[in-house]
C-alpha cells in the first residue's frame, strides 16, 4: 500500500491545527466558531450492518460539535428502533407523529438534554407517505423553520440498504457511514455506499458526499487497513472518493456510559473514545472538513424538496 494513497484513521490534518484549535476551547469557555456555518448543514449517520455504533457516534459528535460552540439537533429517524432518548436518559413527551396527528408545532417536539436538541421519530415519518397531500405540506411547513435554527442537523437512521435511508442520504448535505473492522460489517457498509452512489434514483451528475467513520477499532493499524481497504475498492470499483473521517477506539466506557443512560462524552469525556470522537469533531470543522465550502448549502430546504418529491411519488408503502 503506498503512502499516498493511504486514509489513515486520524485525516490529513496537520498536528498543529488541532493544537490551535485545542488551546483556544482551552482559553474560551464558550468556542465562537471561526467559520460559522451559512445555514443548517444536514449530515445522515448511516451503516451497512446493524449495532456498529451509530447511534452512540451520532450523539456524542453532536456533543463534540456542541462543546464547540455550534448548534446541533439530532433527528431520530431509525424508523424500526429509534433509540437516542433511551441513550440520553430522556423520555420525550411528543415525537414526529405527534406533529402530524396533534398539530403541534415542531418546537414542541425538541426536546433539550446535555446542550443537545432531539426530535424524536416514533412512527411519524412512517406515517408520513400515507398522509393526505395537505397533511404531508404542514409537515414540510413545520420542518422548513427549522431552517438556520441550528448549524447541524444530524439524522440516525436505521441500518441496512432500505429505500428511506437511501432517500435520507440522496437528500442530505452529507452522509457518515459509521462501520467496524469486523469483514460482515466492510461488506455491508461497501453494498450500502454502492447502492447510494448507483442505485435507481442516484442522482445522475454528481456522487452523494460520503465519509467513513470507523468504530471499535483495537489498534490504529486496524482502522488504518480498514479505511485503506475501503478507500482503495471504491476508488477502483466504483470510482468515488471515500475519505475516512475518523477511527473510534473499541472501549468498554461506551457499554457503560450506555449502562449509565448517560453520553459518553459527559460521563466519561477523557475515555479513549470520548478523546477520539472530539478530535474527529474538530477535524471535521477544521479548514479542510466541512465548512471550507463557500457555496450555499441545499440545507433543509434542499433536503425537504428532495423527501417530499419522492413521498408524494410514493405508493404508500415505501416508508414502511
Ligand atoms: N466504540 C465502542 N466501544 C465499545 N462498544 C461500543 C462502541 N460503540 C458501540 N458500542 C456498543 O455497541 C452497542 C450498539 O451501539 P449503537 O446502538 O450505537 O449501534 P447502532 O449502529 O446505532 O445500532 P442499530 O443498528 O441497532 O441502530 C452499544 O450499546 C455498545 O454496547
Ligand atoms: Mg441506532
Amino acid at each position: 500500500m503506498s503512502a499516498k494513497s493511504s486514509q489513515g484513521c486520524w485525516g490529513k490534518q496537520r498536528m498543529d491545527d488541532q493544537a490551535q484549535v485545542l488551546r483556544r476551547l482551552m482559553e474560551k469557555k464558550s468556542y465562537i466558531p471561526e467559520n460559522p456555518p451559512k445555514s443548517t448543514r444536514i449530515i445522515t449517520v448511516t451503516s451497512g450492518k446493524g449495532g456498529v455504533g451509530k447511534s452512540n457516534f451520532t450523539l456524542n459528535f453532536a456533543l463534540a460539535l456542541q462543546e464547540m460552540g455550534y448548534r446541533v439537533l439530532i433527528l431520530d429517524a431509525d424508523l424500526g428502533l429509534a433509540n437516542l432518548d433511551v441513550l440520553m436518559g430522556i423520555r420525550p413527551k411528543y415525537n414526529l407523529y405527534h406533529m402530524l396527528t396533534k398539530r403541534i408545532s415542531v418546537w414542541d417536539i425538541i426536546h433539550e438534554s446535555h446542550g443537545i436538541q432531539l426530535i424524536a421519530g416514533g412512527s411519524g415519518l412512517s406515517e408520513l407517505v400515507a398522509m393526505t397531500e395537505k397533511e404531508q405540506d404542514r409537515f414540510a411547513e413545520q420542518i422548513s423553520l427549522l431552517h438556520g435554527h441550528v448549524d447541524f442537523l444530524l439524522l440516525d437512521t436505521g441500518a441496512g440498504i432500505s429505500e428511506q435511508t437511501l432517500h435520507f442520504v440522496w437528500s442530505s448535505d452529507e452522509t457518515i457511514v459509521v462501520t467496524t473492522p469486523e469483514p460482515t460489517a466492510i461488506t455491508d457498509a461497501y453494498a450500502l455506499i454502492k447502492s447510494a452512489a448507483f442505485g435507481e434514483g442516484a442522482a445522475a451528475t454528481s456522487l452523494p458526499s460520503i465519509r467513513l467513520v470507523i468504530n471499535r477499532i483495537t489498534a490504529e493499524k486496524e482502522g488504518r487497513q480498514t479505511g485503506d481497504k475501503m478507500h482503495l475498492a471504491a476508488r477502483r470499483f466504483l470510482q468515488m472518493e471515500l475519505p475516512v473521517l475518523g477511527c473510534v477506539a473499541d472501549d468498554p466506557s461506551v457499554v457503560k456510559a450506555v449502562k449509565l443512560q448517560t453520553p459518553l462524552l459527559k460521563a466519561f469525556p477523557n475515555s479513549r473514545a470520548a478523546k477520539n470522537i472530539k478530535d474527529l469533531a474538530l477535524r471535521y470543522t477544521s479548514a479542510a472538513g466541512a465548512h471550507a465550502q463557500d457555496k450555499p448549502l441545499p440545507g433543509v430546504k434542499g433536503f425537504l424538496q428532495s423527501m417530499m418529491t419522492w413521498m408524494k411519488g410514493a405508493d404508500g408503502n415505501k416508508l414502511r
